[in-house]
């Protein structure tokens, strides 16, 4: 297969987060054909509209990052029942100046992870709303909501759980897939 350039977004800036073990873990399982670069979303501006005038360098340097990627992955937690505002903001400020999207097009496949119990369903698919209407290819199969993040993972940050080791493993084959079936009508 092709290699495929493939941005990673993590929707959570904490160190120890368990949204970016969860973005090593599936980098570590993925088809070889996949080139990983994580995309730094922390260090960008809240979005202003008065801004599309006139960017700030670090939107400058995310909108071609983003541009220059083949495939983009999302991690993110949910908070209260949606997408991180920091997120969000990325996704905006990428989607902006009207009209020039960085976005549209480019295949992507969400995983969102939380210590709760319900897989940050929400998270999952308000991102994945915001997602369709940039005109990305989002996978729809597998759904991957991780739950009760804190037991999938040693103290190193490595996962240690067997099944969800699989599950990693099959969902990021069906991202290699997707991405190559997506591509066939770009080419
Ligand atoms: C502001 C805030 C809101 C949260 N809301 C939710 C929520 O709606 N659903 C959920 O499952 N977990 C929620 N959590 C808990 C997160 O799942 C947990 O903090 C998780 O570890 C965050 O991901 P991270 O480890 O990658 O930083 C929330 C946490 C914060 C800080």
């Amino acid at each position: 297969m092709k290699e495929v350039k493939v941005g990673v977004v993590v929707g959570s800036l904490r160190k120890d987060s368990y949204n970016l073990m969860a973005a090593n873990a599936l980098i570590s399982v993925a088809p070889r054909n996949l080139k990983f670069e994580f995309i730094e979303i922390g260090n960008l501006e809240l979005y202003n509209q008065d801004y599309d005038e006139k960017s700030p360098e670090s939107y400058v340097a995310f909108r071609e990052k983003v541009k220059s990627m083949d495939a983009i992955l999302f991690v993110t937690p949910e908070y209260n029942r949606s997408v991180p505002g920091v997120l969000k903001n990325a996704i905006d400020i990428a989607s902006r100046p009207w009209g020039q999207s960085v976005w549209g097009g480019k295949p992507a496949a969400i995983m969102s992870v939380t210590i709760g119990n319900v897989g940050a369903f929400g998270a999952n698919h308000h991102l994945r709303q915001a997602l369709m209407f940039l005109d990305m290819a989002v996978l729809a199969q597998p759904e991957a909501y991780i739950s009760n993040a804190m037991s999938l993972f040693d103290a190193s940050g490595k996962l240690v759980n067997e099944d969800t080791k699989a599950f990693f493993t099959n969902f990021m084959k069906a991202f290699a897939d997707f991405i190559d079936y997506a591509n066939q009508g770009l080419n």
